[in-house]
């Protein structure tokens, strides 16, 4: 399966996902592009180092016409499944149903704990600080038009220290459960192992 994965910073999942790749873990699918919505991301220096053609494409370049060309450059690319991988672009309803069940996005939480508008990056780590809980996590799921709302593919949880500071519990959760969760989840997706009914998924 052609996957493209969009990113917006640093691209420490693209990471993972290249690595899982070049490891055995995905085998069902093929990395084709790389996109990111900011010029000069490190993620596409990653895409570069890796070889995968790898492309910006901004607001500031292409104004509100952003996404179509972001779309036209996936369907030359005959993509099949997008990833969302620290993308922080809203994405179009549009967009959203082109790919309905084929685009997965990566959520530093347990969702549904600390998702939704504003719940990006560091602030969703800093409320899981500011409400006292134990144990927050990553979750994989299905992109749909309610934000961080899509079917759940994977969690995992991570268990918070009280020395914790959002940078620090960023780190582990990046670390124990996001690098970890999106290559298992895109094998999955890719091998044709999710089936949906409703929004919950079973997974063969
Ligand atoms: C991180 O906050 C991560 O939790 C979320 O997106 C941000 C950047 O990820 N998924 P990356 O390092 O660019 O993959």
């Amino acid at each position: 399966m052609k996957v493209a994965v969009l990113v917006s910073g640093g691209g420490t999942n693209l990471g993972a996902i290249i690595k899982a790749a070049h490891s055995g873990i995905i085998k069902s699918a093929e990395i084709v592009c790389v996109v990111s919505n900011r010029e000069g991301a490190y993620a596409l220096t990653r895409a570069e180092n890796a070889g995968i053609p790898h492309r910006a494409i901004t607001k500031k370049e292409y104004g509100d016409n952003f996404e179509a060309e972001i779309i036209s450059y996936l369907d030359s690319m005959g993509v099949e499944l997008v990833v969302l991988a620290g993308y922080t672009a809203i994405i179009s309803p549009e967009f959203i149903k082109k790919y309905e069940n084929r685009m997965i996005n990566i959520h530093p939480s347990l969702i549904p704990s600390f998702c939704g508008k504003g719940f990006y990056g560091l602030h969703v780590h800093e409320a899981a600080l500011k409400y006292g809980v134990k144990v927050t996590g990553a979750t994989v799921h299905f992109v749909s038009e309610v934000v961080d709302g899509g079917a759940i593919i994977l969690q995992k949880a991570v268990e918070i220290q009280p020395s914790d500071t959002p940078e620090t519990l960023q780190r582990r959760v990046m670390e124990e459960a996001e690098w970890e969760l999106l290559p298992r989840a895109i094998e999955l997706v890719a091998s044709g192992r999710v089936s949906l009914s409703g929004r919950k998924t079973q997974i063969r």
